[in-house]
């Protein structure tokens, strides 16, 4: 199988890394891969590779009008340009290879039709989850199952971020510089930390797991910046550490999918899936629960799930392409809308230290139908920066919104309300 590769970055440098350790021992186990072609943005990224018998440029298009190629590896990131390479690509007949969550969230429905039409694959295994085989194992060892629910930790970014603000005290900024310079966060990593990489990621696993195309750009989406250390150390007293979870169940006919943060209860098996590892947790009708855990980035992880499809493809020329029909907008899921939501919440007020704020607080929350579970006040060094918090009990969201709408309000309110939802 001769393979083209765009983008030598840390994961495609990682393909060709693996790749070329192991080609030899492949070759007794039926995996015959040669890399013919690398491309990059600039001949500067590819003078390592100088000297090995790779076809080395700097235009994409000359390994995708190449003839002699089988399968062209997109290892760049971003929408566009990755459509319309993978499009040209299929249309050549090639089959395609990518880490690209953005690029099969968001257009995953316009390229698996036409890879259909064309009797060719698209494999993404490590766009999901870096080194975990979690697509692979929605798409065959789920086939005896209904997966009835998945709670997700899916950026690697932000459980390092949250693990380290928890475990170690150190400042958002200065852990999120640590997890750019591991070649953890995507290019833009606002994409990480407010939770649109795990949105594109929740849609390709909700997807797969309802058979209905789950549109990202409609799941509610957000992320971690907000979270401070007061917190972090609130949930540790509510017996909870705090992760950015996707979240995708079955209602009915409906599909409930979100990206938010959560307090989740320290004897939970998520809890304990810190720094870069993720974890998917979900429910098989037929299998019950289960957990898969796993590095979610970086280079020889996430190359590691590159080089698996690879594999997969080179070990089955002949074999019917996996069908795809989650990916078409005419199947399109019928998403339960976040108002509709019912969970319990944790809630922080800032407030002045005046008698009978908390009062007002407590009277609105029971005016708009939210019963509280626990209430805490700390004190107190600054009169204008009391926090209360909140625990409440199972709660409509529509509810909890106009609550927070009228706190907010209040003349002794004297910053934004803080709103976690509980796992
Ligand atoms: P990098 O930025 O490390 O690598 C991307 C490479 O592509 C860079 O060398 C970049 O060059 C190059 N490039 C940019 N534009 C072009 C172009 N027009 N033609 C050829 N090369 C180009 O990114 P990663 O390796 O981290 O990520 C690659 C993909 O893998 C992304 O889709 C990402 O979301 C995904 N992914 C990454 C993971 C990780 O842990 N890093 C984990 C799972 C998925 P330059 O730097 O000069 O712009
Ligand atoms: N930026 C992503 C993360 C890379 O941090 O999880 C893996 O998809």
């Amino acid at each position: 199988m001769r393979i083209g590769i765009v983008g030598v970055g840390t994961v495609g440098s990682g393909v060709i890394e693996i790749i070329e350790e192991r080609q030899e021992l492949w070759k007794n186990q039926g995996i015959n891969l040669e890399i013919v072609a690398l491309a990059a943005k600039s001949m500067d990224e590819l003078v390592g590779f100088e000297g090995k018998d790779y076809k080395l440029c700097t235009d994409v298009n000359e390994i995708i009008a190449d003839p002699s190629i089988d399968v062209f590896v997109e290892l760049v990131g971003g929408y566009e340009l990755p459509k319309q390479w993978i499009k040209t690509a299929l249309e050549n007949g090639k089959h395609v290879v990518t880490a690209n969550k953005a690029l099969i969230a968001k257009h995953g429905a316009e390229l698996f039709p036409l890879a259909k039409e064309k009797s060719l694959q698209i494999l993404f295994e490590a766009a999901v989850g870096g080194g975990i085989p979690i697509i692979r194992t929605l798409q065959e060892g789920m086939t005896g199952n209904t997966v009835e629910h998945l709670s997700c930790i899916i950026n690697g970014t932000c459980n390092y971020i949250l693990s380290r603000m928890t475990r170690e005290g150190i400042s958002y900024p200065d852990v999120l510089a640590e997890a750019q310079k591991l070649g953890y966060a995507e290019a833009d990593p606002t994409f990480d930390v407010e939770g649109i990489d795990s949105a594109h990621k929740l849609a390709i696993l909700a997807s797969l797991s309802s058979g209905t195309f789950v549109d990202f750009e409609k799941i509610h989406v957000s992320g971690i910046s907000q979270i401070s250390a007061t917190d972090i150390e609130f949930a540790q007293e509510f017996g909870c550490v705090i992760k950015l979870l996707g979240i995708y169940s079955r209602q009915g006919d409906r599909v409930d999918a979100r990206v938010h943060a959560c307090f989740v209860p320290e004897d939970h098996l998520l809890a304990s899936i810190n720094g870069v590892l993720n974890g998917v947790y979900l429910e098989g009708d037929n299998l019950g629960p289960a957990l898969q855990t796993g590095a979610g980035a970086g280079k020889l992880p996430t190359a590691s799930a590159v080089v698996a499809d690879l594999a997969f493809l080179a070990r089955s020329q002949n074999r019917i392409p996996i069908p795809m029909d989650c990916f078409n907008e005419n199947n399109t899921a019928d998403l339960v809308p976040i108002n509709e939501l019912k969970t319990r919440y944790y809630f922080r007020f800032t407030t002045k230290d005046a008698r009978g704020v908390l009062a007002s607080i407590t009277s609105i929350l029971s005016k708009n139908e939210i019963s509280i579970e626990s209430i805490v006040q700390k004190n107190v060094k600054d009169p204008h920066k009391v926090s209360v918090v909140v625990i409440t009990e199972k709660v409509l969201e529509s509810n909890v919104a106009q609550a927070l709408r009228e706190i907010d309000a209040l003349e002794a309110v004297t910053e934004p309300s803080r709103t976690i939802r509980f796992l």
